[in-house]
């Protein structure tokens, strides 16, 4: 129930986070969730962190193996040469002979997929990361990615307020995770009387209910992030209680298709 095993690999459902995350206090809040018990952590190039996110791996008392680092290519043109040198900018500064999972941070209309996917499958072969995927990939964009490579996960907004039956079709249909980010919909959930009254009954906190109802689901990973000690042990106990299918679908119910980030040249709708 804490993993999930897609293609022979399996990753930790709950990961942190680490958008704006930098400096020391990257790492010393980094640090402080592999403490905690987090396996799995969530950077990018865009996010200018993984030189920290590397410090905090190498200070942390848990071996690299045991740690799923997942990191997402340079933002912009997706040519070979450019995934090439985004991986190896990210492995130097990570620190790290191997990558868990390198993502494509959003599709680029301008650079065929072919060559994007047979880049990073190249990687894959190399020894350079254990696995692939795609992030901010609408189905029919992801469909095709499915079929050009192994793609692990589809790393996409996802959260109570945002249904995504399309892409968990997809996954289904594929073999494949779909990571939520922004899973507590950053920070909205506290505030909601559906979430408080579940809550209430597990003697848990509505953040919780939201993540809990994300990774109840068995294909679905989600990476919440909080500058939060406390709020990261609160996200993380997300793992040890259940919802029962009444509450898994009034949470369902919530949907109102709120949209919190944009970004790219991506119609969702295709
Ligand atoms: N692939 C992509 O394009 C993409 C886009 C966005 C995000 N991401 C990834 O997904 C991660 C999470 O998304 P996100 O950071 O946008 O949003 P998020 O995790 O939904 O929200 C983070 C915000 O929620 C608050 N929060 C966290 N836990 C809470 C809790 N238990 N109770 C109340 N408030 C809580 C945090 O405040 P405090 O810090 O004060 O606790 C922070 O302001 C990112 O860090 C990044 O790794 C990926």
């Amino acid at each position: 129930m804490h993993e999930v095993t897609v293609k022979g690999v399996t990753i930790p459902k709950l990961g942190l986070g680490t958008y704006r995350l930098t400096g020391d206090d990257a790492r010393h809040d980094i640090a402080e969730a592999l403490a905690l018990g987090y396996r799995h952590l969530d950077t990018a190039r865009a996010y200018g962190n993984e030189v920290e996110v590397g410090q905090a791996l190498r200070a942390a008392a848990v071996p690299r193996e045991s740690v799923f680092v997942t990191t997402k290519l340079a933002m912009g043109s997706l040519t070979r040469d450019r995934v090439r040198a985004s991986a190896q900018a990210s492995l130097r500064d990570l620190g790290l002979e191997h990558l868990d999972l390198l993502l494509v941070h959003w599709p680029d209309p301008d650079t065929p997929l072919e060559e994007t996917l047979a880049a990073l499958t190249e990687l894959v072969e190399e020894g350079a990361t254990r696995a692939i995927g795609v992030s901010n990939f609408p189905p029919s964009w992801v469909r095709r990615a499915c079929e050009l490579a192994a793609v692990v996960t589809n790393q996409v907004e996802y959260h109570p307020y945002l249904s995504q039956d399309a892409l968990l079709a997809e996954a289904e249909r594929d073999d494949h995770t779909l990571t939520a980010y922004a899973p507590v919909a950053r920070g909205r959930t506290a505030d909601d009387p559906v979430l408080q009254e579940i809550a209430h009954r597990h003697g848990r906190t509505p953040a919780q209910v939201a993540l809990r109802w994300l990774v109840q689901q068995p294909r679905v990973v989600a990476v919440p992030r909080s500058a939060s000690q406390q709020r990261r042990r609160e996200n993380l106990g997300a793992l040890d209680f259940a919802l029962d299918a009444e509450e898994m679908a009034r949470i369902t119910a919530l949907d109102q298709g709120l949209r919190l980030i944009q970004g790219g040249r991506v119609d969702w709708e295709r």
